[in-house]
């Protein structure tokens, strides 16, 4: 958990600290205070793009200096990340005032979302749903960044040296191809386990409240991926891009009480599905780690009627740090112990 976090020129915050309890943090305030805005802060001490998904520079404060931080103190560990004005897209991470990798912060936090953006995630696109998954994976695995980032980066060299006009050089495919193999291994494994947890959580949750997902993978990787790559360099010249492999995985959501597909299921199903979902995953990585991730949940008490409300306040009271907003400190009536934030006031 987060004992105190500080956000420094962070889009509409030229200065804030809070210093939350352990437990429930509500931050309530009108439209527009920043509430998002802190849980996007949160959402970056976590390997990636944010729960917005955002440029760097979008998040440096329109008016203040150009680069932008986030720091945060968990018992005597110090998390740092952010810009400077001279590299507004160069993303620096501090751990106890030392340089560190972006994938290492993996290894001190976990941090998982739910925001209203998501809502479309079943009807969205399959990279959306990968992301979320990774983002269920390094949850559990904090060296799933590492792999992802390796992979990916000899992905974009194999579609770069296909494209070369003058041929590319067939050792070099086969170096990345076999990179590509390693780290594209492990990242499916990985999604496998993950899936395989999971599925193992939601079966032991009561079918109560929140919908209960059932969840797989569309497909697995090719056991000898980079015989498949080599087969079909031919074919991912002409697409500019690789054909097959993890990149490709999609994350696949059943109601299991209506046996539908998520996407056909309503708005607000899909939203009880999303939740039972990530309920279930906190669960999972609080009995995997022995600390439960943070979660950030956005306008969800909103969305939920007065007895879902209390059911989520229940299930989540005693879980480790739960972030939450709202427009009005009465969405949050009947929480109990929690650090209530006014934003903006
Ligand atoms: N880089 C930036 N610099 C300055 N202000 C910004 C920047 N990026 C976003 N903002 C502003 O931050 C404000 C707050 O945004 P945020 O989404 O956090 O509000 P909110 O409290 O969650 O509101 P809502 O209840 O409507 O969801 C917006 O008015 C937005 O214009
Ligand atoms: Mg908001």
């Amino acid at each position: 958990m987060l004992d105190r976090l500080t956000l420094s020129d962070f889009r509409n915050h030229a200065a804030l600290t809070l210093v939350p309890a352990p437990g429930f943090v509500c931050l309530f305030g009108e439209n527009g205070a920043g509430k998002t805005n802190i849980l996007e802060a949160v959402s970056m001490l976590a390997p990636g793009r944010g729960l917005r998904g955002a440029a760097l520079s979008e998040m440096a404060r329109g008016d203040g200096p150009g680069g932008w931080a986030v720091s945060a103190e968990l018992g005597e560990t110090r998390l740092g990340t952010g810009t400077l004005a001279a590299a507004p897209e160069r993303r620096q991470v501090r751990v106890n005032g030392a340089t560190a990798s972006v994938n290492s912060l993996a290894e001190w936090l976990s941090v998982l979302w739910l925001t209203p953006a998501m809502d479309r995630l079943f009807s969205g696109s399959a990279g959306d749903r990968r992301r979320f998954l990774d983002r269920l994976v390094l949850a559990l695995e904090p060296g799933h960044a590492h792999h992802a980032s390796r992979y990916e980066a000899a992905m974009r060299a194999r579609n770069k040296l296909l494209a070369e006009p003058e041929g590319a050089d067939p050792e070099w495919l086969s170096a990345l191809e076999a990179g590509m193999a390693e780290h594209g291994a492990a990242l499916a494994e990985a999604r496998a386990r993950t899936v395989a947890g999971l599925s193992e959580a939601l079966a032991a949750v009561p079918d109560d409240l929140f919908a209960r997902p059932a969840i797989a993978l569309d497909r697995p990787v090719p056991t000898d991926l980079a015989a498949l790559l080599r087969v079909n360099r031919g074919r991912d010249a002409a697409a500019g891009r690789a054909t097959e492999g993890p990149h490709r995985q999609d994350l696949l959501v059943t109601h299991v009480a209506k046996r539908q597909p998520a996407e056909r299921c309503s708005t607000g199903e899909q939203k009880a599905l999303l939740l039972g979902l990530v309920l279930a995953h906190a669960e999972l990585v609080a009995a995997r780690r022995g600390a439960p991730p943070i979660l950030l949940l956005d306008e969800v008490a909103a969305h939920l009627d007065p007895g879902r409300r209390a059911a989520l306040f229940e299930r989540l009271a005693g879980r480790g740090q739960v972030w939450m907003t709202a427009t009005e400190a009465a969405l949050f009536d009947g929480i109990g112990d929690a650090t209530m934030v006014a934003v903006g006031g």
